[in-house]
């Protein structure tokens, strides 16, 4: 396929004949390596890392530090997919200083680009990081780094006024030159007049059919999470389950004595083990 590139990535509008963009979570090489063989066009190293792999209540809990250490992870991996590296709370909303520094500690993990939530309020950020020469992909709707503000992950934008205030944040991050946008947890009506609006692709999460991509977390895609099942999730396998069956095997051959096999065991050569016996 060969490495998907940014600009590759701002031209696949659908209405001007695009595929419909493919994007994964995914916050190791292994991760990574399955993105790469399985065709997808951008891979998130997505801050859902802190409640799908580090086992955190919410998303507000990873740092800079922990976004780096698995934006490496991925990289290592050199996957065909555009990497995305997602900036965590509070590493832009500070100064700009900070904010451009964290951004290119993604690039200089293997990042070709980074992620962040939010609209208006974000723009100096978003123009400050573009100007340091790093393409950011803009969030809107249920944006997980605001829950204590939209009191939970609830869906947003239902009322007509706040669509269309959401359509003007969408317009905003585009103008500002955001390369790509997520919609996550917003009626497909409105997913659809934000991708109608704008020039850049839209990738829904939670957000209907009518983007110009989706994006899905590994962990539930896979069914490696299965405590909670999203309306929007669709899982394609039941890792988790698959997981557990195979554990199980393992103890229970384990217990009974049937692992390992002598094909499964390192032999001694026959004249060293007669030499050892002569010392038993
Ligand atoms: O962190 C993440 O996984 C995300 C996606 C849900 C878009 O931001």
């Amino acid at each position: 396929m060969g490495k998907i590139t940014v600009p590759a990535v701002r031209d696949r509008k659908v209405r001007n004949g695009s595929d419909r963009l493919v994007m994964v979570t995914a916050y190791d090489a292994p991760g990574a390596r399955t993105a790469t063989e399985a065709g997808v066009d951008v891979v998130l190293v997505g801050d859902s890392v802190a409640m799908v792999v580090l086992g955190y209540d919410d998303t507000l809990q990873v740092t800079i530090d922990d976004m780096a250490h698995h934006t490496a992870a991925v990289a290592r991996a050199k996957p065909d997919a555009l990497i995305v590296g997602d900036l965590p709370w509070l590493s832009y909303h500070i100064t700009i200083a900070e904010t451009v520094q964290n951004a290119a500690r993604l690039v200089r993990a293997g990042a070709q680009s980074v992620k962040l939530e939010g609209g208006k309020k974000r723009l100096p950020m978003v123009e400050a990081i573009i100007d340091s020469e790093i393409p950011v992909m803009g969030h809107l709707g249920l944006t997980p780094q605001s829950m204590h503000v939209m009191g939970g992950f609830k869906v947003q934008a239902k009322q007509s006024e706040a669509a269309l205030a959401l359509v003007e944040e969408a317009k905003a991050l585009q103008h500002a030159g955001c390369f790509a946008l997520v919609l996550e947890g917003v009626p497909d009506q409105v997913a659809r007049m934000v991708t109608d609006a704008l020039d850049i692709p839209t990738i829904g999460i939670g957000a209907g059919p009518h983007c110009d991509g989706q994006v899905l977390v590994y962990h539930d895609l896979l069914g490696i999470e299965d405590r909670v099942t999203p309306k929007f999730v669709r899982r394609y396998a039941d890792v988790k389950g698959v997981s557990v069956e195979a554990m199980a095997a393992f103890a229970a051959d384990v217990r009974s004595g049937a692992f390992p096999s002598d094909d499964e065991s390192y032999h001694l050569a026959a004249a060293e083990a007669e030499a050892l016996a002569l010392y038993g």
